[in-house]
């Protein structure tokens, strides 16, 4: 089973695929061992902003994270999250990279086009599916875009049909209510909104910043046609409370394995949760 191309497990998989961040290895460990509790499959994604944590090196935290993959009993794919530095994408079918997200939603439209078309063509015929998506619709002349996921931003099924007759991406990551990096669980999704994406463009639609997202939107986001939910911050809330309250209980103790165990445990019950939720 094990590590499998992103475009294989995307086919393959029935209701919504969990797609968790990895920032070090125990993410990768705790989203293996949720995935295999809930019996499915799942993508470990790193992003650009986690590579530049690890001293900007992609070598050493992908070949663990391609290694834990290969220890699993369900499929997983390797994704590279959130990328705007063409000289990371170029390299990532050589990292074991099954896809990758090119994040030019900052730039203007014809510009977007162009640097996602180009990560297309190269990454595709290297077997990589992409991700990619628009800036924020509606923003005004002179103004640079912001990111799709800025609380607030929405994306236009018009302009999100040319954008993939445009640049004939696998996958688009759509702003339908989420934005990143929430601490609490009340972001509203707009499931008319997401219909109506949903009907203008063929390809698997991606959510992001989906960890402010409840389990019941989350739950009808999946049966209107959402396909890859990418949850990043639900796992580190979970990490950092279980550390502090492992600190809090054992004050003298050292030993890094001991929070670390229990780091790693709070997140795979997390990703269990998570995939059962989204399984439908
Ligand atoms: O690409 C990663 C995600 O969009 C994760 O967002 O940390 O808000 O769950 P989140
Ligand atoms: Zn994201």
């Amino acid at each position: 089973m094990a590590l499998v191309p992103t475009a294989e497990l995307m086919e393959n998989t029935r209701g919504g695929v969990g797609a968790f961040n990895v920032i070090t290895v125990e993410h990768a460990e705790a989203i293996v061992d949720g995935a295999g509790r809930a019996e499915r499959p799942v993508i470990l994604q790193i992003s650009e902003n986690a590579i530049k944590f690890h001293h900007g090196q992609i070598a050493p935290i992908a070949a663990a994270t391609a290694a834990v993959a290969e220890t699993s009993d369900v499929p997983v794919a390797l994704h590279l999250d959130h990328v705007t530095d063409a000289s990371l994408w170029e390299v990532a079918p050589q990292h074991g990279f099954g896809s990758v997200m090119i994040d030019a939603s900052k730039l203007p439209y014809a510009e977007n086009v162009d640097e996602t078309g180009r990560a297309v063509e190269y990454l595709n015929s290297r077997g990589l599916w992409v991700e990619s998506e628009l800036g924020q619709v509606g923003g005004k002349d002179g103004e640079a875009p912001l990111s799709a996921h800025a609380p607030g931003a929405r994306t236009s099924p018009d302009e999100a049909a040319a954008y993939v007759m445009d640049t004939g991406v696998d996958a688009l990551a759509v702003a339908v209510g989420s934005s990143h990096a929430m601490t609490t669980r009340d972001a509203v999704l707009d499931h008319d909104l997401i219909a109506a994406i949903k009907e203008a463009v063929a390809i698997p639609l991606v959510l992001h910043g989906s960890s402010g997202v409840p389990d019941a939107e989350l739950a009808k986001a999946v049966r209107g046609g959402m396909i890859k939910i990418n949850i990043g911050t639900a796992l580190n809330i979970a990490y950092t409370d279980a550390v502090r309250g492992h600190l809090a209980a054992n004050p003298d103790n050292v030993d890094p394995r001991k929070y670390l165990a229990a780091a790693r445990e709070a997140m795979a019950a997390k990703v269990s949760h998570f995939l059962t939720v989204l399984a439908g």
